[in-house]
């Protein structure tokens, strides 16, 4: 079904997240179906400009995309009938969103529904919030909705998130607000719980009875790059654990939900993230990388990145083991790593499950025996491993570890996407199960919290690792120390 009629305002039109992310997913919507003909963009920023100059500038974006193959939105051809669509639907204001009069002049043009996008420096969002109140732009009537999205960074700690929270929550009701994490928007992330709650035989294993431990991996080959100056005050923890790598954590562990709607999802997360042990310091682990060599090519340090002091000690890695309290998880340390400038790309959690409990085969030790190992692959590769012991022919009963693959390419016509498009999607129709509610966001602040603390302190335990490294030593030391390994990051 097309999403109700409404104005999507875009504020941060001339900003990278709107050409390369959400202009591609308002196109494959469009290609869909799913807006309905009185549909919108009023993008909004304060570079001079008009609407053709604006529309020019995305049409010329989306003929990118189908030259570059390593774009995230990579199409071999634009469909001219669904760009016109949305071209079509395009108007550009320049205002400066943080002059309350100009943000006033923007109800004119907003006669019913509209979502305002926050597609802006994290340090804008609560003004302008306050501002979009005050100008009287928030207030809803019968069918009439005001939804405001919210991107990351929500908050550089639990005392900011609380803040900004509070500020939002001053203005607009909870309903209201859509606070994105990207990683949700992923087929692979969603297909967790599609692939826990939607089978039978994953479930009953899904516990401290048969899972030895978890591992959460966003391992990326790219480095800063151009985001010196986003990254250094931010660094890897804040950038990616209690946003995304949390909402994996989430998928992943948290109690079956009596139903898929919001409030009940969101809630069952809650539970989840208020069971996490606040991570003792001692269980993380920083790591910054030095030269070296991702894919063939020489990498600069960190610290000689443009926007990155000489002698930074923001972490490009993060490693941490995480407690679960609760009555599934008591006793299976969950265990979270990302870096920047590693040696592979691969998103994934691999669920350990212990050994089987006597080894049967003769001559062959329990300890021999290969643990099965279940894995979710997020990116690059999209689908489910799961990896088991199996006969060797011949005439020994020796076993050997094998891998049992489902992969979405095989299964389905994958149609090029950003991600964004069940994200804005839901949004447009009122669905925020997909979304963050402000008590997730603390709790997940909470639990980060005392590592944020003692790293403010000293920077003592910060590692060196070259680019292309699979990270600093401490990483391997932190599961080396409870008898474990991470999985190699260059398998499956
Ligand atoms: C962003 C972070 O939120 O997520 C980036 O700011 C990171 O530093 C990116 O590279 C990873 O997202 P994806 O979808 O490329 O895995």
């Amino acid at each position: 079904h097309p999403a109700p009629p409404c104005t999507l305002v875009i504020f941060g039109a001339r900003g990278d997240l709107t050409k390369r992310l959400l202009i591609p997913a308002l196109y494959n919507l469009a290609g869909s179906g799913l807006l309905d003909a009185q549909f919108r963009i009023l993008g909004v920023d304060r570079t001079p400009g008009d609407t053709a100059g604006w529309r020019d500038g995305l049409a010329a974006t989306m003929q990118e995309f189908t030259r570059d193959r390593n774009a995230e939105f990579y199409t071999p051809q634009i469909d001219p009938g669904a760009w016109s669509w949305i071209a079509e639907r395009l108007e550009y204001v320049q205002a400066d969103f943080s002059d309350l009069e100009q943000v006033r002049a923007l109800g004119a043009r907003l006669p019913g529904s509209a979502v305002f996008y926050l597609a802006v420096p994290s340090r804008f969002f609560g003004s302008l919030v306050a501002m979009l109140g005050q100008a009287g732009l928030t207030s809803e009537q019968g069918d009439m909705f005001r939804r405001v999205v919210i991107e990351k960074p929500f908050g550089s700690d639990l005392a900011t998130a609380r803040a900004l929270n509070q500020q939002v929550l001053s203005v607009l009701d909870e309903r209201q607000i859509y606070r994105i994490d990207h990683f949700l928007g992923k087929e692979t992330v969603q297909n967790i719980l599609a692939m826990r709650f939607g089978n039978l035989i994953f479930e009953p294993l899904w516990r401290n009875e048969y899972v030895d431990h978890v591992q959460i991996t966003a391992a990326e080959t790219i480095g800063v790059e151009q985001r010196g100056a986003f990254y250094e005050p931010t660094g890897a923890l804040r950038d990616m654990v209690p946003n995304h790598l949390f909402q994996l954590f989430a998928m992943v562990a948290m109690e079956p939900p009596a139903s898929f709607s919001a409030e009940t999802v969101r809630t069952a997360k809650e539970q989840l993230f208020e069971s996490v042990r606040p991570i003792d310091p001692r269980d993380a682990v920083r790591g910054q990388y030095g030269t070296g060599v991702v894919a063939d090519r020489p990498v600069a340090a960190y610290r000689d990145s443009a926007g990155v002091a000489k002698d930074s000690v923001t972490e490009t890695y993060v490693a941490l083991k995480l407690h679960v309290d609760n009555w599934r998880w008591s006793g299976v340390p969950f265990y979270l790593r990302t870096g920047k400038s590693l040696g592979g790309r691969r998103t994934e959690v691999v669920v350990q499950f212990k050994k089987p409990p006597v080894a049967i085969f003769r001559g062959t030790e329990t300890a021999a025996l290969p643990p099965n190992r279940m894995i979710v692959n997020i990116q690059p590769a999209q689908g489910l491993t799961i990896e088991m012991g199996a006969k060797r022919p011949g005439p020994a009963m020796d076993l050997a570890d094998v891998q049992v693959r489902f992969r979405y390419e095989d299964a389905f016509d994958l149609q090029p996407n950003v991600g964004y498009e069940t994200l804005l999607y839901d949004c447009l129709t009122g669905d925020a199960t997909l979304f963050q509610r402000a008590d997730n966001i603390n709790a997940a602040w909470t639990a980060v919290d005392p590592v944020l603390q003692a790293w403010a302190q000293s920077a003592q335990d910060l590692e060196f690792y070259p680019a292309g490294a699979t990270g600093p030593a401490g990483a391997d030391a932190l599961l080396a120390r409870d008898g474990r390994a991470w999985y190699p990051l260059d398998q499956t």
